[in-house]
């Protein structure tokens, strides 16, 4: 069967991608984009339509026009403008999902992607090597937004049946469409700014250590999700996955060997501080490993060649 997918917010950091390589594996005309905004630099080579997620009736002309098998849900506010704007966070972040997984069963769509994030831990889950079940108390509205909805997404599987996969991604590192809004931002901007200033101030300390990942990474992990057998998919909540972990002086340090003139300097007292002190060092995703053989390929050394050649490269 062919398939016929359509991302919602498509616009983002990750949904840049992720559009461009479900197009290649699946063909343009297969993949819908979607965003409430136009994009900045519009990819011809697909069909794009102008979607608010929380329109539920311009949803439903959505998927009775294009009758997807495939629905990927990437719209979504993050933490830090989650915490100035909470009450839109917790609308867009959970009444979205309701309305894609209500219309995804109505429609009968097989599989739905939607991603969770390491801000469903909170101040007293493990911080190092954080197992996929343990004490969960978020307390950002986008940390709690994601915890409900992984337990939603479960409650569809148990009770619709309907195919929902998720993962737990942490920071994502990127070249090609900057982030908004988050906590991890940082270690995509040190890497701009030190091509362009030779020096960064950065928001979060020297020594808070967070779970990131490369983009390549996190777009191979999300397909071979999707790909992965139903039953292969024990996990109905959201899986937890990892690249690499590591502090701001450690990617300083990094990118100072192939930009030896690179300075840092930190902040104290920004707000992002305080989210990034309640979530995991670490992470533990020995169930994505054994479920669906998750491995990543990137360490902190290729992450930063790769960023600083491509971003040199595109500048
Ligand atoms: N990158 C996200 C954020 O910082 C975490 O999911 O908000």
């Amino acid at each position: 069967m062919e398939e016929q997918i359509i991302i919602i917010g498509s616009n983002g950091q990750i949904g840049t991608e992720l559009a461009i390589a479900l197009r290649a594996k699946f063909g343009q005309h297969r993949v819908v984009t979607s965003d409430i905004r136009e994009p900045q630099m519009p990819d011809t080579s697909g069909p794009f339509e102008t979607i608010d997620v929380l329109d539920r009736k311009a949803l439903h002309v959505l998927f009775t026009k294009y009758r997807p098998t495939q629905v990927y849900l990437l719209a979504a506010m993050l933490s830090a403008t989650g915490e100035k704007y909470p009450r839109q966070a917790w609308d867009l972040n959970i009444n979205g999902l309701l309305n894609v997984l209500d219309l995804s069963l109505k429609y009968g769509v097989n599989k739905v992607f939607w991603p969770s994030s390491i801000a469903v831990f909170g101040p007293h889950s493990p911080k190092a090597n954080t197992p996929q079940y343990s004490v969960m108390d978020p307390n950002t509205v986008y940390g709690i937004s994601k915890l409900a909805g992984e337990r939603i997404c479960e409650y569809y599987h148990s009770r619709y049946g309907l195919d929902v996969r998720s993962i737990r991604y942490p920071g994502i590192i990127s070249w090609k469409a900057a982030p908004g809004g988050g906590t991890t931002d940082y270690a995509v901007h040190i890497f701009h700014e030190a091509l362009k200033n030779n020096t960064y101030t950065c928001f979060l300390s020297a020594n808070t250590a967070l779970p990131m990942l490369y983009m390549d990474d996190a777009i191979r992990g999300t397909l071979a999700l999707m790909d992965a057998p139903t039953d292969a998919v024990n996990i109905r909540s959201s899986y937890n996955l990892t690249g690499v972990s590591f502090t701001p002086a450690m990617l300083a340090n990094e990118i100072s060997k192939v930009v030896p003139e690179f300075t840092i300097t930190y902040v104290e007292n920004d707000p992002r501080q305080a989210i990034a002190d309640t979530w995991p060092n670490s992470i533990d995703d020995t169930e994505a490993q054994q479920d669906w053989g998750w491995k990543p390929q990137f360490d902190l050394t290729s992450i930063t060649e790769d960023m600083l050649t491509n971003l040199k490269n595109n500048r």
